[in-house]
């Protein structure tokens, strides 16, 4: 059996699962089911905190007193860490993809509100983040701290476990609500919860196919990337499952007009499930997996007769800086 590193429990679990009823009934196809990995916390809502309940434990093993993580200027990972390290007692620094003199907003005004101090990068330096993290981790050791670097995404190997752990979480839950799911259907934009899903099915025997919708890059890309995570965690954690590059389904073709910019279908797919459900997605991924999972069910690829799990990762925040796009 795997043996689970040490975690910190931050992320309020297990998460429920509910049915969308009436969202369902509307699109007359699969049983469309919803996993809140959005209700992991207010602050800490979403996917990420399962990476960090990892990731953090391990800064704390190693008595870091600063943790260091990147993104876009409206990332959910960074809020989030950002977040966490304030709860534990430690300082955050963000090294963030500005435009410069944004609106204190969304993600942005959490990262404020809890003490991170922000780096702001342009587009084409945050090319070499990873060394712009290490320059700051440098700085930071200077001035006496312990710094701890955290990936774009907690997409690492020790963050990806965090989702083998919801697989085992949703086989016990579906096992308990006697319920089978087909197919799970996830947002993919750094590659670990699918990495971990992936795994997590073939540990845990939980009978039920995975679809990511990639909300930036390409299959290609993605395919490669989650792969190469999926050999990392192998040789780190001692595990010897068989998983192949065929085994990971990437539907592409949904990142509409690119990462982080909405189109008038996906905010019109969002305004539908919350009036439909009082379920509120998020613009950069949700929605956007929402509005492919929709597409292709008018293809055919998920089918009437189906129980589909989609995986509501959380990213409320980042609808507050798009409002004027919405009403
Ligand atoms: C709300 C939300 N959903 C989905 C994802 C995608 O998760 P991952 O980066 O593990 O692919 C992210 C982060 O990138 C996110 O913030």
């Amino acid at each position: 059996m795997f043996q689970f590193p040490k975690s910190l429990g931050l992320a309020q679990l297990p998460t429920p699962i509910q049915r969308l009823q009436r969202f369902s009934q509307n699109l007359e196809g699969p049983d469309i089911f919803l996993k809140r990995d959005d209700l992991t916390g207010t602050l800490l809502t979403g996917n990420k905190v399962r990476k960090l309940d990892f990731l953090l434990a391990e800064a704390q093993q190693k008595k870091c007193d600063v943790v260091i993580t990147c993104g876009g200027n409206q990332s959910n990972h960074a809020r989030t860490t950002a977040v966490a390290a304030a709860q534990l007692g430690m300082k955050c620094h963000l090294v963030l993809k500005n435009k410069a003199n944004l609106p204190s907003d969304g993600n942005l005004l959490i990262d404020k509100l809890v003490g991170a101090s922000t780096q702001y990068i342009s587009a084409e330096e945050y090319k070499r983040v990873d060394e712009i993290m290490l320059e700051a981790a440098d700085q930071l050791k200077s001035e006496g701290l312990s710094p701890y670097i955290i990936p774009e995404g907690g997409s690492n190997a020790l963050g990806t476990i965090g989702y083998i752990k919801a697989a085992e979480e949703i086989t016990l839950q579906l096992q308990r609500l006697k319920t089978r799911i087909h197919k799970i259907v996830v947002a993919v934009g750094s590659g670990g919860t699918y990495a971990g899903l992936l795994i997590g099915k073939y540990l845990f025997d939980l009978q039920a196919e995975i679809y990511g919708f990639n909300v930036c890059d390409d299959k290609n890309f993605f395919t490669n990337k989650i792969f190469e995570l999926i050999k990392e965690i192998q040789i780190q954690q001692h595990l010897n499952v068989k998983i192949q590059k065929s085994d990971i389904n990437i539907i592409d073709g949904y990142v509409g007009k690119g990462y982080a910019l909405s189109s008038q279908a996906e905010i019109d797919m969002i305004k539908k499930v919350a009036a439909v459900e009082g379920i509120v997605l998020d613009p950069v991924y949700t929605g956007k997996a929402m509005l492919g999972l929709v597409d292709k069910i008018k293809t055919g690829v998920f089918k009437h007769g189906e129980n589909i799990l989609f995986i509501h990762t959380g990213g409320v925040f980042g609808l507050f800086p798009k409002k004027s796009l919405f009403f």
